[in-house]
C-alpha cells in the first residue's frame, strides 16, 4: 500500500470541476491593487512607451479611469506623481495642491468606494532623481525622514486610505507613524516596502515616472538580491515600527522571499509584480512568442502560493476582466 497502482496522482486532476475542487491556490479580484501614474498638466492621456497600456493621466483624465478600476470590482489602486517642478528637496511632494493631493481629491469624489493607496518616495520629485536629500553624493538617511513624514502627512489630509512609503531609509515607518498620529490620523494604515532590492526589473517603471538616478544607483539603500535573512530583519524592524502591512518587491524573482516572510511573520503581505516583469510579458506576448492571459495568471497564482495576500499589478485590470468572462 501507499504507492502505484493503488496511488494514482492523476485521478484528482481527471476534468476541470475536479481540479477546482482540489485547487489550492485562488486569484480573486479582491487580492488585486492598480498602480496609476499622474503627470502634471491638463488633457494628457500618454501611454508610457516601455509599458503597453499603462499610462500616464494628468488629474482631470483620471477620473474616468478611477471609475472604470471601480466597476470593474478592483479595490485600491496605488499612486505614483509626476510633478511639474523638482528640486533638490522634492518640495513638490509634499504641498497642498501637489499633482497627488489633487489625484487623491478627484478619485475621492469620482469613486469614493475606491481606497487610494499614495507611494511615499522623493525620487520622482528630487532634480537628483533620489530618494531623499543628498548630502556628499549619498542620500542622507535622517535628513530624509522629516520629508517622508511630511509627505505622507499631506497625502493624509488629502484624503489618502493608506500610505506606502518605498523609500528605504531606515526608520521612515516610525516617523510616518509619529507625524500621523500627532495630526489624529491614528486609523490610517501603512503598507511599508519593507523588503525592497536594488533591481533591474524597476526599468520600464523609471520612464513612467520619470525618476532615474541622475548618477550612481539605489545599492546604498535598496537591498542587495542575493540576501534573505536581511529581509527578515528589514521587516523585523518595519513591524516593531508599526507597519500595518508588509510589501516585497519585486515579486517574481523573490517567491522565496515571500515564502519566508509568510512563515515568519503574522502580518498581511503585498508583493509588487513590477514594471520590468510586465513589461517582459507584453513584449513577448507581442510577439506572438506566449499566450499572455495564461502567463499572466500563473504569474499572479505563483505569487500567492509562495504567500502573498495581495498583488500590485499593471495587469489588474485584465485579471479583473479574465476573472468575469
Ligand atoms: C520608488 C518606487 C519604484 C517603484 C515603486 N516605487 C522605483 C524605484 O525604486 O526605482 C518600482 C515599481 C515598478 O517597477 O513597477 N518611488
Amino acid at each position: 500500500m501507499g504507492g502505484f497502482p493503488q496511488v494514482r496522482m492523476r485521478r484528482l486532476r481527471k476534468n476541470e470541476p475536479m481540479r477546482r475542487l482540489f485547487r489550492e491556490t485562488s486569484l480573486g479580484v479582491d487580492d488585486l491593487i492598480y498602480p496609476l501614474f499622474v503627470i502634471h498638466g491638463r488633457g494628457v492621456r500618454r501611454e508610457v512607451e516601455s509599458m503597453p497600456e499603462v499610462f500616464q493621466y494628468s488629474v482631470d483624465k483620471l477620473t474616468r479611469e478611477a471609475k472604470e478600476v471601480a466597476a470593474l470590482g478592483i479595490n485600491a489602486v496605488l499612486l505614483f506623481g509626476i510633478p511639474q517642478e523638482k528640486d533638490e528637496v522634492g518640495s513638490s511632494a509634499y504641498q497642498p495642491d501637489g499633482v497627488i493631493q489633487q489625484a487623491i481629491r478627484a478619485i475621492k469624489k469620482a469613486a469614493p468606494g475606491l481606497l487610494v493607496i499614495t507611494d511615499i518616495c522623493l525620487c520622482e520629485y528630487t532634480s537628483h532623481g533620489y530618494c531623499g536629500v543628498v548630502v556628499d553624493g549619498d542620500v542622507d538617511n535622517d535628513k530624509t525622514l522629516d520629508l517622508l513624514a511630511r509627505m505622507a502627512l499631506s497625502h493624509a489630509e488629502a484624503g489618502a486610505d493608506i500610505v506606502a512609503p518605498s523609500d528605504m531609509m531606515d526608520g521612515r515607518v516610525k516617523a510616518i507613524r509619529e507625524a500621523l498620529d500627532g495630526s489624529g490620523f491614528i486609523n490610517l494604515p501603512i503598507m511599508s516596502y519593507a523588503v525592497k532590492y536594488a533591481s533591474a526589473f524597476y526599468g520600464p517603471f523609471r520612464d513612467a515616472a520619470q525618476s532615474v538616478p541622475q548618477f550612481g544607483d539605489r545599492r546604498s539603500y535598496q537591498m542587495d538580491s542575493a540576501n534573505v535573512r536581511e529581509a527578515l530583519r528589514e521587516v523585523e524592524q518595519d513591524v516593531a515600527e508599526g507597519a500595518d502591512i508588509i510589501m516585497i518587491k519585486p515579486a517574481l524573482a523573490y517567491l522565496d522571499v515571500i515564502r519566508k516572510v509568510r512563515d515568519t511573520f503574522n502580518h498581511p503581505i503585498a508583493a509588487y509584480n513590477v514594471s520590468g516583469e510586465y513589461s517582459m510579458v507584453k513584449a513577448a506576448a507581442s510577439r506572438g512568442w506566449i499566450d499572455e492571459r495564461r502567463i499572466v495568471m500563473e504569474i499572479l497564482t505563483s505569487i500567492k502560493r509562495a504567500g502573498a495576500d495581495i498583488i500590485v499589478t499593471y495587469h489588474a485590470k485584465d485579471v479583473a476582466r479574465w476573472l468575469i468572462e
